[in-house]
């Protein structure tokens, strides 16, 4: 059945106005699909531009036995280190705040972050300046506040690397890399803590990296498990630093046990 009726003395089919309805509302339908999926694209799931770095290996801590440990693994670039744990190995005074560095620099050939314990500017680069000062090595560490900022821009202007640590947003990132850090510190497990998802704040700031040209490198710290290693490496950090547990737990997996039984039983038949 096919009705027929006159529009502005214009003979159309029913079947051909909902055969042309249905071809302008796929064509808009497309178009608006297109671009939705773009804007997603562009701003969820586009992968950050591959520039075939390796994300590095840092280990957060400031015992010397774990460092040694990692570091015998072969696959250490550098260790970051905080008040909370100087303070748990029981380093007290500033002397041996400043031998532990320098031993930690002597155990390590990588950067090791050693961090400021003052928070007004002229307090942070003076510190920053003798931290600077124990080993070619180490990266004076710079809470991301208002001075703090001030700080990183006095020392990278100085010649002294600076790792902006207490990162929680993209806004924060965006500062750093604009007082000229050389790393930027987002505390994903403490995000995660928080009931957000860290590893989306380390994907969002991997690609402003990239899209404004910041060399600032992106260190994702508070790592609690071997997962978020691997989510940090998919995400684009250049370097991850984690407590030895989440690196050893990235060796694991039962299949490689069970597999590896069978190997040694079967080559004791071919011995
Ligand atoms: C970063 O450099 C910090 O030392 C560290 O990663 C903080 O981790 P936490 O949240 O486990 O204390």
């Amino acid at each position: 059945m096919n009705f027929e009726f006159y529009v502005t003395n214009k003979r159309i089919s029913i079947k051909l106005l909902l055969r042309r309805t249905l071809q302008r509302s796929v064509l808009y339908s497309t178009i608006f699909l297109k671009e939705v999926l773009q804007k997603i694209g562009g701003l969820v799931n586009s992968p950050p531009e591959a520039e075939g770095g390796n994300m590095k290996f840092f280990i957060d801590t400031a015992n010397l036995d774990q460092i040694k440990e990692a570091n015998e693994l072969g696959i250490l670039d550098g260790v970051t280190t905080n008040p909370s744990l100087m303070a748990k190995e029981g380093i007290k005074g500033e002397e041996a705040v400043r031998n532990h560095y320098k031993t930690i620099c002597e155990i390590v050939n990588g950067d090791v972050s050693a961090e400021v314990t003052t928070v007004t500017f002229k307090e942070m680069i003076e510190q920053g300046k003798k931290l600077a000062a124990i080993h070619k090595n180490i990266i004076v560490k710079i809470p991301m506040i208002k001075d703090g900022v001030k700080a990183i821009k006095w020392l990278t202007d100085n010649g002294i690397s600076v790792n902006c640590t207490l990162c929680f947003s993209a806004g924060q990132a965006i500062l750093a890399a604009k007082a000229g850090a050389k790393y930027i510190s987002p505390f994903i497990g403490r995000i995660d803590d928080s009931g957000w998802d860290g590893v989306q704040l380390i994907e969002e700031i991997v690609r402003i990296y990239s899209v404004q040209g910041y060399k600032t490198q992106v260190l994702a710290a508070s790592i609690r498990n071997s997962n978020h290693i691997v989510r940090c490496a998919a995400a684009g950090a250049d370097v991850c630093t984690c407590p030895l547990e989440p690196i050893l737990g990235l060796l694991k997996h039962p299949l490689t046990d069970i597999g590896l039984a069978k190997f040694m039983e079967d080559a004791k038949k071919t011995a």
